[in-house]
């Protein structure tokens, strides 16, 4: 066999190193594959690899690893209790189904109940997952509890814990935060949802140390979603009423447990046909998005819970305190840059001669407010 000579094997050795190290950025540290920019379709039902429907209605987003899990609702036709599932995805578009979490046979509580909500929040001191949901039974929404279920690895069987009202009181729809100091919250709709509650957890999340807030007393908000944002703590929230769409509200705040501004609307009347799950800050290279996830509820539709549709839109803050929702039938999600924009947007229009992002002038909604150009990422509508 001729000797390759040196000089080319090196050539050939170089290359390899090229070769390697260009598939090594596009494969994560378990050599998992990196996202891409993806596309979402709004008002439709996801679906997955496989071609069947996503159920994860009224979920939430915990990132593990690489992956995105989300988790939600997965309802029998009669609306009552069948899952909680468990998807994950590194883009946010493809979403693997893991596992059924929660079952009817997890737990005699379970066998006939209605779960909504579930959040799964991860404490990094006990190395836990800690699921909190509403909990009914399956006829009525009298037993307004919250009920708590935990599991060592993010997608395997849940453990029940049980089902409870927080300090006695009523407790319907709900999320969960973990602060940047690591403290965990849940935060509730009490008093038959006229009031919000605000609860500490305890260290390891699976109780309640303490209620630290009744915000909006009498104002019925529902469907809380927690995020922080540059120091600012910002709690969504939609009205109460059932499965039909409402204006979407939110407060300010710059601790969770210090003082909360009032209400203002977000999104147009009933935020674009949907009902706020959760917000998901999506972090990357190039800083981060949030991304409002919500439902449009099949119920509202002459359906049922599993019938629903996913509405997710990027949230823009045009002050420190301010934030806005506009609505797009697709946008971008881009998880390495950590980039969300509603696709068509003018941010993604430039002019050819320039190079500059096309804008409307004072962001005027008005008829014949004219188009200009402007240096991108300075004043553009989705920044
Ligand atoms: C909504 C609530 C949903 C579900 C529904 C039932 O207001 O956000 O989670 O409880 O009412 O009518």
């Amino acid at each position: 066999m001729r000797r390759t000579p040196s000089g080319t094997f090196t050539v050939l050795t170089a290359l390899c190193a090229v070769l390697f190290s260009l598939l090594g950025s596009l494969l994560g540290p378990a050599g998992t594959a990196q996202a891409a920019t993806a596309t979402v379709t709004n008002a439709t039902q996801f679906t997955d690899p496989a071609g069947n429907p996503v159920h994860a209605h009224g979920g939430g987003v915990v990132k593990a690893g690489s992956y995105y899990y989300w988790f939600g609702e997965n309802r029998n036709a009669d609306n009552t209790f069948r899952y909680v599932s468990a998807y994950r995805s590194t883009d946010l578009r493809t979403w693997e189904f893991r596992n059924h979490v929660l079952t009817q046979s997890t737990d005699p509580e379970l066998q006939s109940a209605n779960i909504e909500r579930p959040k799964v929040m991860y404490n990094a001191a006990t190395g836990q997952f800690v699921m909190w949901m509403h909990k009914e039974n399956a006829t009525d929404y009298g037993e307004a509890r919250a009920a708590v279920a935990v599991s060592s690895t993010v997608d395997g069987d849940y453990t029940w814990l049980g089902s409870f009202r927080p300090l006695g009181h009523m407790s319907r729809d709900i999320t969960t935060f973990v602060d940047t100091d690591g403290a965990g919250y849940m935060i509730s709709a009490a008093n038959e949802n006229a009031d919000l509650h605000v609860y500490r957890l305890t260290a390891d999340y699976t109780g309640i140390a303490s209620q630290v807030q009744k915000l909006w007393p009498g104002q019925w908000r529902e469907a809380p979603a927690l995020f922080e944002r540059d120091g600012v703590y910002f709690l969504l929230t939609s009205g109460a009423t059932g499965w039909s769409p409402n204006q979407q509200k939110y407060g300010t705040a710059t601790s969770v447990t210090g003082t909360w501004s009032g209400l203002k609307d977000i999104g147009d009347g009933t935020a674009y046909g949907s009902q706020t799950a959760y917000v998901l800050p999506v972090q990357g290279a190039a800083g981060t998005s949030y991304l409002c996830l919500g439902d449009r509820w099949g119920n509202s539709m002459g359906g049922n819970v599993n019938d629903s549709q996913y509405v997710w839109l990027p949230l823009r803050f045009p002050t420190r305190t301010t934030m806005a929702m506009d609505y797009f039938p697709q946008i971008t999600v881009d998880t390495a840059a950590g980039t969300v924009k509603g696709l068509g947007s003018w941010e993604t229009l430039t002019a050819a001669h320039s190079g500059k992002c096309a804008d409307v002038a004072d962001r005027s909604t008005a008829d014949g407010g004219a188009a200009i150009q402007w240096s991108c990422g300075g004043n553009s509508v989705n920044q």
